[in-house]
């Protein structure tokens, strides 16, 4: 059974914590919130406790984790040095959702780095992450606390819909604030490298750093990316998608035509595209096309609101890639599994 925890976000119930810290330290998994979304827990140096992660998830054993510690000195027990890049953003974005990539000390587990010789290491801004693992004691190894392939969880229900049953505990401390994953940053290159927009944006990076490398996976292509999890299908709907980058009118267009061939629509859209839609059609806003803040808050509750309202097919609408829209489109194309309509 899933045991099920309930705390304040502002001031949550430490002895609640304690418990959940004490399931961690026995090696076992707790889901818990961040400000980006729910993590699936374990104890980031007991290799015996983060293989428990992969096989809850269904997680592809070379895909390795982020750890996650409760104060910034702790990223020197983890790697052998920390650059110039990772210092400076570090001390600007830390806490927060941002996760950066050095070189690991020995003391990290293979099954978290999947082998590799760099580690993904990030400080969460929520103060319920940070209190439990520096009541765990140790450095938490935490993916998204989703079933592999499917939208992050953003609520508890969401991580119990995909989880219950399947790990120890789940601490609900209501929705998460952001909505889309920490910002991953390769910090053993030369120019610091983007390998996954999010909460931290393109230009919040650029403001510390100058200069920032964008693996060229990001760019909406199959090339192979160097952040091994971004190669798989993700974030996605039961129901396939379909991504509608460019102009508005197009959503309604698709949408017209594919219930005009009897098919039952789900469209999933800003709230200006959302009036102009046939009442026919399954629609989910994501809030306005000019706040992309919101979007990315509600994108995979909007997501996996489908999954029991049996479409056949989902049409999404695109937004402008400024800000947190960098993430939500990256989210969306892997979503839509590259499926894009452009005119
Ligand atoms: O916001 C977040 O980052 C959430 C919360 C729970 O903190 N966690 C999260 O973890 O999104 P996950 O496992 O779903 O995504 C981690 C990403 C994956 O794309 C993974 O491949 C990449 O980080 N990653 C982890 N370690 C890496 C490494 N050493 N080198 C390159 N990429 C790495
Ligand atoms: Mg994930």
């Amino acid at each position: 059974r899933t045991k099920y925890y309930k705390v304040d976000l502002s001031e949550p119930d430490l002895s609640v914590l304690a418990a959940a810290a004490d399931i961690l330290k026995q090696g076992g998994l707790v889901a818990f919130p961040t400000e980006t979304v729910y993590g699936l827990g374990a104890n980031g140096l007991d290799a015996h406790a983060v293989a428990g992660i992969f096989r809850a998830k269904g997680r592809p054993a070379d895909n390795p984790l982020i750890l996650h510690i409760d104060s910034p000195d702790k990223i020197n027990d983890l790697a052998v040095s920390v650059p110039g890049s990772a210092q400076a953003l570090i001390g600007q974005y830390w806490p927060g959702p941002l996760t950066v990539i050095v070189e690991r000390r020995s003391c990290v587990p293979d099954a978290v780095t999947g082998g590799l010789n760099t580690v993904a290491v990030r400080l969460p801004a929520s103060l319920i992450a940070r209190e439990l693992i520096r009541l765990a004691g140790v450095p938490v190894a935490a993916p998204s606390a989703n079933i592999s392939g499917r939208p992050s969880p953003t609520a508890a229900q969401d991580v119990l819909a995909d989880m219950d049953g399947k790990i120890d505990a789940v601490i609900d401390a209501g929705p998460c604030a952001i909505g889309v994953e920490s910002t991953v940053v390769d910090c053993t290159t030369p120019v610091p490298t983007l390998l996954r927009p999010g909460g931290i944006t393109y230009e919040m990076l650029t403001a510390v750093l100058g200069e920032v490398e964008v693996d060229p996976a990001l760019a909406g292509s199959r090339a192979v990316p160097k952040s091994p999890g971004m190669k798989y299908t993700h974030y996605a709907p039961l129901a396939p998608m379909f991504l509608v980058e460019g102009d508005r009118s197009i959503v309604v267009r698709e949408v017209q035509q594919a219930l005009a061939a009897g098919k039952r629509v789900g469209a999933v859209v800003s709230a200006e595209t959302a009036a102009g839609l046939p009442p026919a059609a399954i629609t989910v806003v994501y809030g306005s096309h000019a706040d992309a803040h919101a979007i990315a808050a509600n994108l995979y509750t909007a997501l996996r609101s489908f999954d029991n309202k049996a479409v056949d097919v989902i049409y999404a609408e695109g937004i402008a890639e400024q800000g947190l829209g960098l993430a939500v489109m990256n989210r969306m194309r892997k979503a839509a599994g590259y499926r894009i309509i452009r005119n």
